[in-house]
């Protein structure tokens, strides 16, 4: 009954303070179309990534999990004028929608979608020097995330922010007898930075059309 209540108020916010255009709608129309799962950020969640891409002001963006490319056209809508998103996605057949949603957005020329498992990527990415990014949102496979947090902690700017989606998991974030392992991930992730000085974190557990989960935001310390 609760989650039914949950949803309904995501579909009042997205006829109201949230509503997607029609690019975005495009963007979910062709995800559905060619069979990738219904889990991108609802337009709630998208709305405050683009509020924190605009309050850091941010020039550079990566992005873990691309799926149809719908959080990578929020946030590359939000950033400052000549910023850059580069986005990894381990599905090619993924990917290629992205491109061509992305691209339907207009924000082709301000977006990377590049394939293949992300910590296979992160060198390239080392190789060309890319970063220090302004803003980091990782949600591609949970388990990894503490290493990808890790990777991004060296590689992001102080004052910028690095957001994780999917950390509560239905609550089971409080439970340590829980052996999944995208959970375990999630415990160790917050327990690393119960003691880590580089970044002052929260995180906000979400409610609505996606469930019962949660976004660990963490912004980096200056020196
Ligand atoms: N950020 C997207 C949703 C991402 S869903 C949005 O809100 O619109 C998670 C995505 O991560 C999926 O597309 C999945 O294929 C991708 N993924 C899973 N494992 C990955 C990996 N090892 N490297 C890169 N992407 C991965
Ligand atoms: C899944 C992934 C997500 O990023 C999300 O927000 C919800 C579900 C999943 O892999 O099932
Ligand atoms: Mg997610």
């Amino acid at each position: 009954m609760e989650e039914q209540v949950f949803a309904e108020v995501d579909r009042f916010l997205g006829e109201t303070i949230v509503a997607e255009d029609e690019a975005l709608r495009a963007a979910v129309a062709a995800a559905e179309a060619a069979g990738l799962p219904s889990i991108q950020v609802s337009p709630p969640q998208g709305k405050l990534l683009q509020q924190l891409v605009r309050l850091v002001g941010a020039k550079g963006i990566l992005e873990f999990g691309t799926l149809g490319g719908y959080s990578a056209i929020l946030m590359a809508r939000a950033l400052a004028p000549e910023g850059r998103l580069i986005t990894l996605e381990a599905k090619s057949e993924y990917a290629e929608v992205a491109r061509q949603s992305i691209e339907r957005a207009g924000v082709g020329d301000r977006v990377e979608v590049r394939v293949g498992p992300a910590l296979e990527l992160l060198p390239v990415l080392e190789q060309e020097e890319a970063g220090p990014f302004d803003l980091v949102f990782i949600d591609a496979d949970k388990v990894n995330t503490p290493n990808y947090f890790a990777w991004a902690l060296d590689r992001t700017r102080p004052g910028g922010l690095i957001i994780a989606d999917n950390v509560v998991r239905g609550g089971t974030l409080a439970d340590s007898s829980d052996p999944d392992e995208a959970t375990v991930a999630q415990r160790h992730l917050h327990e690393m930075l119960a003691s880590e000085p580089r970044v002052d974190a929260t995180t906000i557990q979400t409610v609505g059309s996606k469930g019962y989960d949660g976004f660990l935001i963490a912004l980096v310390e200056h020196a």
